[in-house]
Formats: C-alpha cells, sequence, structure tokens
C-alpha cells in the first residue's frame, strides 16, 4: 500500500507565486493570502478607485512615462540597498516585510523601483504598483496598499537647469491664480541638507520644482477635484523629514474636512542612488503616494478592506475617471423570496406593489425585481411574479424573520390590492 509521490507535485520546499516556482528558506513567511493579493492589480482594474485615482494624477503629469505593470518580487539589495537603507534598518526585517525567501521579497515601497527605472532612461515618470507590509489590522491598515512613486532628474548643465526654472515658473503662475494658502519650510537647514555633491543652488532649484510640483498635484486633487475649497482656501503644509534615499526630505500634509492628513513623502533623491542607476551626471526629486489614503478621503470610502470587496455593489457604484461619493451598502446576507399572483380585474400599477411592500416591511426589503410576467393563453389573466430581497443594515435576518415579513407582504396583497395568489 505504499503511495507514490507523483514528480510534478512541488516538493514542500517549494512555493509557487505568480506562476512560478520558489525554494523556501528559513525567511519565507508569504502566506496564502498574501500570495492570493498578487495577481489582483486594483491599480489596473477599470473603475476602481484606485485605478481612477491613478489616472488622474497621471493625467496631471501629462508627459511623464506611466509605469503600472512592475512585479512586486523584488531582491532585498532593490528594496533597501540600492536606496542606502542601513543594514540594520527595522523594515529589512521577517516580522515587517514578506520574504519569499532570503534572496526574494515582496516590495514594502515603490521606491524600489526607482534605480531600475532610472536606470531604463526614465527621467520623468510615475509608477504605481502594489506593495506588502506586515501590520497591525484596523480600518486603516491592510498588509496590502498601493503606492505611486513619481520622479524626475534633468542634467546639471546651464539648459537643464533654465528648463527646470522655466517650469517652476508656469507652476508658480498657475498657483498664484489658485485658492491655495502654503505654509512653507526653507528648502534647505542644517538638519535638512543638501547634499555634499550638489551644487547648493542646484539643490535649491531642485526643491523648489519639486514642491511646486506637488503643490499642483494637491490643489488638482483637492481643490478641483474634491471641489474641497468653494471660499476656504485649500490648506497645504510642508514639513521637514528624513528619508534614508533623500536629502533634503519633507512631508505633505493637507487641511481636508477638519483634519491634517498625511499625504506624501519625497525629497532630492541622493547621488548614491542614480550612481548605482547610471545616471551620474543628472540630479532630481522623487515623492512617493499612498493611493488608498488619498482615495478613501476622495471617494468618503470608510474602510481599507472595501477596496478587495468582490461584492459587485462595490465596484458598479463607480464610473471609470470620475470620484464620487461611495454610497455604503449591508454587510448582512440578502434572503431573496417570490410571490407570484393573478392581478386583480383591472390590473395593477408596479408601483402599488413597491410601496406596497415598503409600507409593510421599511428598509429591510433592499430591492424589489418583477422576475416573470406572463399572460395565460386561455383565461387571458395577467400573472406577475416579485422577488423581494430581504437584507437588514445592522443585522443577519434569520429564516422565521424573513418568512414573517413575507407572509405579511402577501396578506396585504390580497387584502390591499386583491390579487390571487398562485
Ligand atoms: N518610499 C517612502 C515610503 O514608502 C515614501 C517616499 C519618501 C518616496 C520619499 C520617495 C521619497 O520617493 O523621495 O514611505
Amino acid at each position: 500500500f505504499r503511495r507514490h509521490q507523483s514528480t510534478a507535485t512541488p516538493t514542500p520546499s517549494d512555493i509557487p507565486v505568480l506562476g512560478k516556482s520558489y525554494p523556501t528558506d528559513s525567511h519565507t513567511n508569504i502566506t496564502p493570502t498574501i500570495i492570493s493579493k498578487l495577481s489582483q492589480r486594483l491599480h489596473a482594474k477599470e473603475g476602481h478607485p484606485i485605478s481612477t485615482l491613478r489616472g488622474l494624477i497621471e493625467s496631471h503629469f501629462p508627459d511623464y512615462a506611466h509605469l503600472s505593470s512592475v512585479s512586486p518580487l523584488v531582491t532585498p539589495y532593490e528594496n533597501f540597498d540600492s536606496l542606502s537603507f542601513p543594514a540594520d534598518h527595522p523594515g529589512r526585517s521577517k516580522t515587517d516585510s514578506y520574504y519569499v525567501n532570503k534572496d526574494l521579497m515582496l516590495r514594502t515601497h515603490t521606491s524600489a523601483h526607482e534605480v531600475g527605472t532610472f536606470r531604463g532612461g526614465k527621467s520623468r515618470w510615475l509608477l504605481t504598483a502594489d506593495v506588502y507590509r506586515r501590520d497591525e489590522i484596523d480600518a486603516s491598515h491592510y498588509p496590502v496598499f498601493h503606492q505611486m512613486e513619481g520622479a524626475k532628474i534633468f542634467g546639471t548643465d546651464d539648459a537643464s537647469v533654465k528648463e527646470v526654472e522655466a517650469d517652476s515658473k508656469r507652476l508658480e503662475h498657475e498657483l498664484a491664480i489658485s485658492n491655495i494658502v502654503i505654509e512653507d519650510v526653507p528648502h534647505i537647514t542644517q538638519a535638512n541638507p543638501a547634499q555634499a555633491s550638489h551644487d547648493p543652488r542646484h539643490a535649491e532649484i531642485t526643491a523648489k520644482n519639486l514642491k511646486l510640483s506637488l503643490n499642483s498635484l494637491m490643489y488638482r486633487l483637492f481643490a478641483d477635484v474634491a471641489g474641497a475649497t468653494k471660499e476656504e482656501p485649500l490648506q497645504v503644509r510642508w514639513i521637514e523629514a528624513y528619508f534614508p534615499f533623500t536629502s533634503p526630505s519633507y512631508e505633505v500634509e493637507v487641511f481636508f474636512r477638519g483634519k491634517w492628513l498625511e499625504i506624501l513623502g519625497c525629497g532630492v533623491v541622493l547621488q548614491s542612488t542614480l550612481d548605482r542607476a547610471e545616471v551620474a551626471d543628472k540630479m532630481g526629486w522623487a515623492f512617493g503616494l499612498g493611493l488608498e489614503r488619498i482615495a478613501m478621503i476622495l471617494y468618503s470610502i470608510p474602510d481599507i478592506r472595501l477596496f478587495w470587496s468582490q461584492d459587485p455593489r462595490f465596484l458598479s457604484q463607480f464610473t471609470p475617471g470620475k470620484i464620487s461619493t461611495f454610497k455604503s451598502y449591508s454587510k448582512y446576507p440578502a434572503s431573496y423570496r417570490d410571490v407570484s399572483f393573478w392581478q386583480p380585474d383591472g390590473g395593477l400599477h408596479d408601483n402599488d406593489v413597491y410601496d406596497l411592500i415598503r409600507d409593510v416591511v421599511g428598509d429591510l426589503a433592499e430591492d424589489v425585481a418583477i422576475v416573470d410576467k406572463f399572460t395565460h393563453p386561455k383565461t387571458k389573466r395577467d400573472s406577475m411574479t416579485f422577488r423581494v430581497n430581504y437584507r437588514s443594515m445592522d443585522k443577519s435576518l434569520v429564516n422565521e424573520d424573513v418568512n414573517e415579513l413575507q407572509n405579511r407582504v402577501i396578506s396585504r396583497l390580497k387584502e390591499q390590492l386583491g390579487v390571487e395568489i398562485r
């Protein structure tokens, strides 16, 4: 009774990820739940809020390369070392990041693609992708979320620098006629210094172009699109920050619906990153923003898990390319009941039935559909079948509840409308 092991079965020490098999080791901590997210690509799903937001930001940077199909599997070198993260950075640990094995991990941020994208010859680009972090569980944290990385690099020759200054002038004029108030910090301070290898004047020009580019984006998203500010100006606040791969570095916050919201991190790209990408003669800026946070605000989506919902009531309420207000729906199960009857003499309007059902069961009827209509060939009597979906907004209805509701509907149909139940 010996069982023969099929040679096609992967050994327990191999793990399939995105259609390929990888050896596991003591670093392996990727779970089936996480593996199931890898192929979802919400940022490319037509009409999904994450995808619409991506498109919106892309349209604000029309002459940038728009990248959105880069594999989530990266090396720890790409995710950390290429960005000058120290060897003992906590993000590297198995408790914070997902590893396929010690040499391959799920990117924890889109910055993991900076060196590769610069090396590939792109000098102005946006890259959108799913990123993975082991984290706590609550309404605003999820182990998978989406980031957009944006970057612009340019030569340090006079002509190139002049072009950046001209772009800044254009943005300054645009912002001067916008209803925006910006709380700024100096481009460069002792605590947030320019890099030693940079001409301080170039560092100033780069930081200024970064700030103007992002102020303009914030205005587009929160004032133009979300219509936040009819009379009130949009308030944007710049804060000195620290990232291992930028200097100077900043964070941007936006005042929206009564709260300061942290929107993104950014800075002047560390020259060592550009050296690794073999574009040592250039300099520039980069930013990284979290799309869920912004989408939750713009769409009024209350819980990050909703982005992953397979319920058609989620995706179907959005129009591709348009920001709209999320309408919540019940998270409790649906219960369907049909009622078929012969219409009374003189007929009956559908709306009479709808109103009767509303009267009897109130909001417990989530929707009512006519699923059948026919005329008896001999008697010429008209028959209709209504299907009622009973669902509460705040509890699970048990069968007895639903039967009771349906019986009340049927009694009233007979009494009030004079139908004959079939
Ligand atoms: N990668 C950072 C994060 O995930 C965000 C970030 C900060 C991106 C600064 C950048 C940057 O490009 O320059 O928190």
